[in-house]
C-alpha cells in the first residue's frame, strides 16, 4: 500500500556533541552518550546497531526530546531546538517514535480510538481522520475487514497489536520514523510486513531509523548504518562501507556480528571473495558453486 502523503523539503537531525548520563537516587552517575555527532535525513532509512546497553534506545530518545542531553545540542534544518515548549512539540511532530514493544502502551477500547489518538483533538474533520485512521492501518497491512470502530486492540494477536501501534504513530504522518527493534518477536511474513512499510515511507521521502539487534533482517532494507560501542559511534556510513569493514568488527568484545557475517569474513580469510552488498544466502550460495564450477 503507497504512502498517501507526500513531502515537501529535506529534513535533516542533528545530534551535535551530544552527551548523556543518568544518574542513580544517590547521585552516582551512569555516561551514557558520549560526545556524539550524528545527523539523520529524511527519506533515508538508517539502521542502528551495537550491543546491548551501547544507547541505542537512549540514542533515539535525545532524538524527539524525550530525554534532552546534558551537553550538546538538537539541531532540526540547521536550527538548534530550544528545550521549552515551543521546541520540544514541533520535534515530536516531525519526528514519530516507536517504542519497543509498541503494543504494551496501547490503552484505547476501540482499534479506531487508539489509532486516531494523536489527531483526534485536532480541528481536522472526522471524516477526514476516518480516511488518516484507514491510511494508516493499511500501511502496515492491518487486515482492512477488521470492526475497527467496535473491536478492542486487546483482542488482536500480539503481531497485529503492534501493527495497531505503529499505525498509531504513523498518522502523525512524521517526516523521521524511528523503531526500536521493530521485528523482535514477529514471526517472518510480519517481519516483511514492517520491511515494506518501511520501503514505502522511504518511497514518499520519510526518513526511517531501526534500532535492531536483527541485523541480517535489517541488511535488506538499511541504506546507512551507525553502529554504537559504549555510548560513542564507531560507525557511520553506507551499507557498502559497513560490509566492506565487517573485518574490523570481527574481534571486536564490544560489537558482536550475526554468524552469517562471520561466515563471509571466514570465506574471505580463504581467498573467497563475495561480492555482497546486502546479505542474501542465495546469492552467497550462487557464487561458491560458481567458482567451485570454474575451478573444475
Ligand atoms: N532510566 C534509566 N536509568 C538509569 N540507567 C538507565 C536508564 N535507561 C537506561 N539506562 C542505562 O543506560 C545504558 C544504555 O541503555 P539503553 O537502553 O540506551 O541501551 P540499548 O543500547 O538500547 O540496549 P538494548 O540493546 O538492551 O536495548 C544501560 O547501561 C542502561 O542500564
Ligand atoms: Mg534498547
Amino acid at each position: 500500500m503507497p504512502v498517501q502523503y507526500k513531502r515537501k523539503d529535506n529534513m535533516k537531525l542533528e545530534l551535535k556533541d551530544i552527551a548523556y548520563s543518568y544518574y542513580s537516587i544517590t547521585g552516582e552517575e551512569s555516561s551514557v552518550l558520549k560526545d556524539l555527532n550524528v545527523d539523520f535525513h529524511s527519506g533515508e532509512i538508517c539502521g542502528v546497531f551495537g550491543k546491548t546497553g551501547t544507547g541505542k534506545t537512549t540514542l533515539i530518545q535525545t532524538l524527539n526530546g524525550l530525554i534532552i542531553p546534558q551537553t550538546g545540542q538538537v539541531l532540526l534544518d540547521g536550527e538548534v531546538i530550544r528545550k521549552g515548549k515551543k521546541g520540544i512539540p514541533g520535534l515530536r511532530r516531525k519526528v514519530g517514535l516507536v517504542f519497543q514493544y509498541p503494543e504494551h502502551q496501547i490503552f484505547e477500547e476501540t482499534i479506531y480510538n487508539e489509532v486516531v489518538y494523536a489527531i483526534k483533538d485536532t480541528d481536522i474533520s472526522d471524516a477526514e481522520k476516518k480516511k488518516k485512521v484507514r491510511n494508516a492501518l493499511s500501511l502496515v497491512n492491518f487486515n482492512p475487514d477488521y470492526d475497527i470502530f467496535t473491536r478492542s486492540p486487546f483482542e488482536l494477536s500480539g503481531g497485529e497489536e503492534r501493527k495497531v501501534a505503529i499505525a498509531s504513530v504513523l498518522i502523525m504522518e512524521p517526516e523521521l520514523f524511528v523503531l526500536d527493534e521493530p521485528s523482535a518477536g514477529l514471526d517472518p511474513v510480519s517481519r516483511n510486513s514492517i520491511s515494506e512499510l518501511i520501503r514505502n515511507l522511504k518511497k514518499n521521502g520519510t526518513g526511517v531509523i531501526i534500532v535492531t539487534h536483527d541485523i541480517i533482517w535489517a541488511l535488506d532494507i538499511v541504506e546507512k548504518i551507525l553502529v554504537l560501542k559504549k555510548g560513542g559511534v564507531v560507525f557511520h556510513g553506507t551499507r557498502k562501507d559497513f560490509m566492506k569493514r565487517l573485518n574490523e568488527f570481527y574481534n571486536d568484545d564490544n560489537f558482536y556480528l550475526p554468524e552469517e557475517l562471520l561466515l563471509l569474513i571466514e570465506l574471505e580469510k580463504n581467498n573467497i571473495n563475495i561480492e555482497v552488498d546486502r546479505f542474501n544466502i542465495s546469492s552467497i550460495y550462487d557464487q561458491i558453486i560458481k567458482r567451485k564450477k570454474k575451478k573444475e
